[in-house]
């Protein structure tokens, strides 16, 4: 079995303070740290850019990176990212022209590479190339605004998937996006996923520690 990720969402942190928070959150026992894109354009919101990214990584941060790309067009965006430095990077099928093409751009700079599905979107968009993928990230809100309340139904795509990620063989893992804490995380973890972002439940934690930790044990059960 994988290892569990936990991924801290930053746009949940204190932004005045952005890398004393990330610092604080890898301390904390974060895997990864999951980095939201949005341009306004594809989600109704405005955040990080790739400068913001490579500024974290200089200002010393050892955590690897995980980029959601909530953007259209992705393409040169990727580029951006890889260059700044990510080590998983997803973007949105519908806001690519090429998806297969969008996906070898990641793997071609050796770098993670997932497919992002919408509350909506069907498993149906990955059939040709869940094969290619590092993981696929199932959004369990609508994109663009942290602390929102989990959409359950989430969980029987999660199930679907996972059985036939087992069917093939492959070693797909399975993040889950919008609306993770301490009292679903099980359960998500449960319908096969085994990487978790969770912005809000942390970053609004008082101690980042126990927040983790919290998750870790329900994990564990
Ligand atoms: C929403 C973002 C999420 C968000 C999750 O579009 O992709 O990563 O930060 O926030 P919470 O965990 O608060 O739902
Ligand atoms: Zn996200």
């Amino acid at each position: 079995m994988k290892p569990y990720l936990i991924a801290p969402s930053i746009l949940a942190a204190d932004l005045a303070r952005l890398g004393e928070e990330v610092e604080n959150v890898a301390a904390a026992g974060a895997d990864i740290i999951h980095f939201d894109v949005m341009d306004n354009h594809y989600v109704p919101n405005l955040t990080f850019g790739p400068a913001i990214l490579e500024a974290l990584i200089k200002y010393g941060i050892k955590a690897e990176f995980d980029v959601h790309l909530m953007v259209e067009p992705v393409d040169d965006l990727i580029n951006q990212f890889a260059d700044a430095g990510a080590s998983y990077i997803s973007f949105h099928p519908e806001a690519s022209k090429h998806v297969d093409r969008s996906i070898s751009l990641i793997k071609d700079k050796g770098i993670k590479a997932g497919l992002v599905l919408n509350p909506a979107t069907p498993l149906t968009v990955l059939d040709h190339v869940l094969h290619k993928l590092d993981f696929v990230l199932f959004m369990s809100v609508n994109p663009g605004f942290g602390g929102q309340s989990f959409i359950p139904h989430t969980l029987d795509k999660i199930k679907t998937l996972k059985a036939r990620i087992d069917e093939l063989g492959l070693d797909t893992r399975i993040e889950v996006d919008g609306g993770v804490k301490t009292n679903n995380i099980a359960e998500v973890a449960a319908a096969g996923a085994d990487m978790f972002v969770a912005g809000t439940a942390i970053f609004g934690a008082d101690d980042y520690t126990v927040a983790i930790n919290e998750m870790r044990s329900e994990l564990a059960k």
